[in-house]
This record gives C-alpha cells, structure tokens and sequence, in this order.
C-alpha cells in the first residue's frame, strides 16, 4: 500500500497493544495497520461493537467548541484530517458497509442566533447557510433562527465491525479481556490507550468526567434530513431507516439506566420539532456515558518502562473527531518505536 512503511527490519517485528475497540481504538488500529508493514497488532478490549459508548452514539459530524486540543490549530487540524478521513470512506465503494451517509442538516433555534453557527466547520463542509422564510416554516411555529448545512454521519453499529473484519483479514489480532494495570502489558513494545471513559478507572484522571446522553432509536425510513433545536434536541436520520432522537448532556451523571423522565422529554422536544415522528415505531433506548475532558488527552507517557500513547477524552465528538486524533496518536507512537529501537532500523 502506498505510504505504508517497514519499521523493523530485524526478525522481531515490535508488538503493539491497542486498548480499546470503540471508534477511537478502532480507528487507531486500521490507520497503524494501514501505515506500517511487519508489526504485530492486537486490539485489547472489555466491550466490543454495540457494548461500547461509540455504539450509543448518532455519529453525526458535528464538533462543539467543547471539543479542544491543547492548542486551537490542533483542534482544528484533528476536525479537517477527520472530515477528510470520513470523506474517503463516503466516495468509497465501502461506504454502506462502513455505515457512512451525507445528508443535509437543518438547525434550528427560537433563543439564540449563535446556536446555529459553527466555525469549526463552515469553511469545511460543503454547504453552511442561513435558511430563508420559508425553511424556518418546515417544522412548525416560532423558530427564529436557522442554518442549513451538509454533513457526514457514521454508524458505529456498521462501523466498528467493518474495521474488525478488515483488520483481522489483514493479520490483526482481537482479545477480549479487562485490563486492571500496566503490569499485564509487559510484553508490548507500544501501547495505545483508547480506553475512553475507562481511562478514569483505570488509574486515576481526574480532569476525566463523564457526559451522560440517552437516545431514542425508531423506524424512520422516510427520514432522509436530520433536524436540531433548542436544548439538545436532535433527530439524525440512518442508512437502515432507523433514526436517533436525542437527547440529555448531564455532567457527572453516572447512570447507565433509562430514565423514563428523560425520555419522555426527549420524544416531547423532538415530536414537537418533526410531528410526523409521533407514531414511530421505538426500535431501542441506549444510554452513554460521553469521555469528556478538556483538553482531549493526545500524548506519549512512559508508564513502569511501558511505551504508552493515550488518545481519550472525546467527549461527545468521538465519532466525528476520532481520525484525526489517532493520525497523531499513530505519529506519536511510531517516533516512539523508532526513537527506542535505532539499532534495528
Ligand atoms: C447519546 C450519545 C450521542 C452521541 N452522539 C455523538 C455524535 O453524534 N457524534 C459524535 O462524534 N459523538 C457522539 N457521541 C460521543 C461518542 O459516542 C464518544 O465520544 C465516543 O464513542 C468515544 O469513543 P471511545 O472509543 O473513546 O470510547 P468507547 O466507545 O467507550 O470505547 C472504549 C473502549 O475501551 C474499552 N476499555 C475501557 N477500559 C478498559 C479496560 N480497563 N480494559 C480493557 N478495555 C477497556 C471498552 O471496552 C471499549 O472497547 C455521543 C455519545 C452519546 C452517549
Ligand atoms: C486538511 O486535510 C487534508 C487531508 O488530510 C489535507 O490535504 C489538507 O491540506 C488539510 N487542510 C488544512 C487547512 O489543514
Ligand atoms: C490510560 O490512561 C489513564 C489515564 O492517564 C491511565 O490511568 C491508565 O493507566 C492508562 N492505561 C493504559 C493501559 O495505558
């Protein structure tokens, strides 16, 4: 493959650990496999595909301002790399498989005119504008403000199990399996920590909180737009006709349980935004503790003579974002590789 790279050439090819298999570790394990030859590569996780938070998750790309690097031109390198990674799977002919579609988004508010802006990516996307009269009349009375842009959304239901074929076709390995310490990873030449909000227990990162989000999937073939107003309220079409309506972000919420006062908010908001969602059929409710830490932790540790390069804390923008952070996660570890082991190279 072109720009893949030979790290060892010695008999020993280095053995990498990637904790985690949601769509950061995921992510993190195709763009390393897809960079380098002879390296022996295994996806460590507790939970796989619909068991982790990235599988709770619309996928919508969509970052916030709470979504920061440690400077603002990383911030914005990791949203641009990412918009051009999911770009790439989109024209591509594996884009169902991978569970990535385009649609156009309305937002829309009766507070705030800056609600329906996004910096970070109006200069990115395709089309951001401002609607005109009669858009503010598509879902019903007393919008004020409203923008209308086009975007990409991942379905990490297709998404996860698609990079896990093509990983293990290619010589990638899966384990299931908690890890309590580094002590269990004696044997790995290189550790990537995608370990999500499970980076908060595993040792103790205080700047990590969770975000808690709980959502409604139903049977809406007909859906092909997706809709946003007022206080987090949101309806995000999918590629199997089921779509997901949103939504809470409690901070420092811990429960993993349905609340039904929640989702009797949540479907009032959004039937109030889209009416002809009324009698959707409900497929599921999930619940998802979002990794929120600011900034999102991209850097190299040492940790008992352990080589580690975490890529946590993305909050709520970890399917839109994670590409581009593991781009750098993946840079980082393999200047860590050849920087430990000159002799061999
Ligand atoms: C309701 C809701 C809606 C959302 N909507 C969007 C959206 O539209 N767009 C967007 O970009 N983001 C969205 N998000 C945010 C997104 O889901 C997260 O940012 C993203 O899933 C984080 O991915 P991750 O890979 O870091 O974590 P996870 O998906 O939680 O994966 C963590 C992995 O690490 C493993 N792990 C953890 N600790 C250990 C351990 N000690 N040993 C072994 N394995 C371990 C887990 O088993 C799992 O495999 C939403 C989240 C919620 C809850
Ligand atoms: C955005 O990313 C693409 C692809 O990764 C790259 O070619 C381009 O130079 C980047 N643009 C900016 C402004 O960083
Ligand atoms: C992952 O990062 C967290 C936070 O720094 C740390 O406590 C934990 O030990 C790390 N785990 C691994 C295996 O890298």
């Amino acid at each position: 493959m072109i720009g893949s790279e030979t790290i060892i050439m010695g008999k020993e090819s280095p053995k990498i650990a990637v904790l985690g298999a949601g769509v950061v570790g995921s992510t993190v394990a195709k763009i390393l496999q897809e960079q380098v030859r002879n390296v022996d590569i295994t996806i460590i996780a507790d939970n796989f595909r619909e068991e982790t938070v990235s599988a709770v998750a619309a996928g919508i790309f969509r970052p916030s301002t709470s979504f920061r690097g440690a400077t603002a031109e990383i911030t914005k390198r990791w949203i641009n790399n990412s918009w051009y990674f999911w770009q790439d799977i989109l024209k591509s002919s594996e884009s169902a498989q991978a569970g990535v579609i385009s649609f156009g988004t309305y937002i829309f508010s009766k507070e705030n005119y800056h609600n329906t802006r996004n910096h970070l990516i109006e200069d990115l996307v395709p089309i951001y504008r401002a609607v005109d009269e009669n858009e503010l009349k598509i879902c019903g009375e007393g919008w004020k403000y409203g923008s209308y842009f086009n975007t990409v959304k991942i379905g990490c239901d297709n998404y996860l199990p698609w990079v896990e074929r093509s990983f293990v076709a290619n010589g990638g390995k899966v384990v299931q399996k908690y890890i309590n310490s580094f002590s269990s990873l004696p044997e790995y030449d290189l550790v990537f920590n995608c370990t999500g909000l499970g980076a908060k227990y595993l040792c103790n990162d205080h700047d990590l909180v969770p975000i808690r989000g709980q959502i409604f999937k139903v049977k809406a073939p007909w859906l092909k737009t997706a809709f946003y107003g007022d206080y987090d309220t949101y309806i995000i079409p999918g590629h199997d006709g089921v779509a997901t309506l949103g939504g809470v972000r409690q901070y420092n919420s811990y429960n993993r349980d349905v609340c039904k006062y929640d989702a009797a908010a949540i479907m009032e908001r959004c039937v109030q935004l889209l009416p002809a969602l009324k009698n959707a059929e409900v497929v599921a409710q999930k619940v998802g503790l979002r990794p929120h830490r600011v900034p999102v932790r991209v850097e190299r540790e040492i940790i008992d003579r352990v080589k580690v390069v975490h890529c946590y804390g993305h909050g709520g923008y970890g399917v839109t974002c994670a590409p581009g952070t593991a781009i750098d996660a993946v840079n980082i570890g393999l200047d860590l590789l050849r920087s430990n082991s000159k002799s061999k190279l």
